[in-house]
């Protein structure tokens, strides 16, 4: 498959066959997930492939109260996002149904390993992912392209230590992404929706257009 058309057609996926996921598929995955950039190649990025159902259950126990919560700040309008209605219809379902994916992987990170420049600025630090979610983006990446779908989530962060304790991470290791994997039930799109490019892209200083792209 072309790569353009992969990361195009890279949707979240919620809702999952059964179908098993099987251990060379996910090994390929896997391995393409390592090859991404990383600040001073220490590679601090680990991975855990979650099928047993008992243990996708209490993920799933530990992800529905924050997902409540977040559409509640959806329904005040305090948390932001876009296409609402199929999103939040589509992502109920994802959090009720959690445990029946076939794979959850649980994204971790060695943060002794990864070198934030940005943590003395008085701001919350995004640099520190910068060595993290590459990989993870090479996963979902390499995902599509066996015909599996996926979904990138952080909420389950928020229980790091109950995720440590279920999955015996080590002190030293943290939680950076929660990413279900499966076979979708729905066919790809050809092309997600995405604000245009002139939005996003400038020339020379901030705002500025770059020829070329049209508004
Ligand atoms: C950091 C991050 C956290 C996310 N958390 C969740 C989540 O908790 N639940 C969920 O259903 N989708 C989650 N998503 C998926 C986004 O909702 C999705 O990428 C976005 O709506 C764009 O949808 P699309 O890629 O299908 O076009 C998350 C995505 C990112 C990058």
């Amino acid at each position: 498959m072309n790569l353009l058309k992969a990361i195009q057609s890279n949707i979240t996926c919620r809702y999952y066959k059964d179908d098993l996921v099987q251990d060379e598929v996910l090994a390929r995955v896997f391995d393409a997930a390592r090859y991404a950039p990383n600040g001073g190649n220490r590679q601090p990025v680990r991975f855990i492939a979650v099928r047993n159902e008992v243990t996708k259950k209490t993920l799933r126990d530990l992800y529905l109260p924050y997902w409540r919560d977040y559409t509640k700040g959806i329904d005040l309008g305090e948390i932001k996002v876009n296409s609402v209605r199929r999103m939040l219809e589509d992502a109920n379902y994802f959090a009720d149904n959690l445990h029946t994916v076939p794979v959850i992987v649980v994204v971790c990170a060695k943060l002794q390993d990864v070198h934030p420049t940005d943590h003395e600025l008085g701001r919350l630090s995004i640099v520190g992912g910068a060595s993290v979610y590459p990989a993870v983006q090479n996963m979902l990446l390499a995902a599509r392209m066996e015909g599996l779908g996926t979904a990138l989530t952080t909420l389950l962060c928020h229980e790091e230590p109950k995720v440590k304790e279920l999955l015996g991470i080590p002190e030293d290791i943290s939680t950076a992404a929660h990413v279900t994997l499966g076979y979708p039930q729905k066919d790809f799109p050809k092309k997600l929706v995405r604000r245009p490019l002139s939005e996003s892209v400038f020339s020379e200083r901030y705002g500025d257009s770059l020829s070329g792209i049209e508004s």
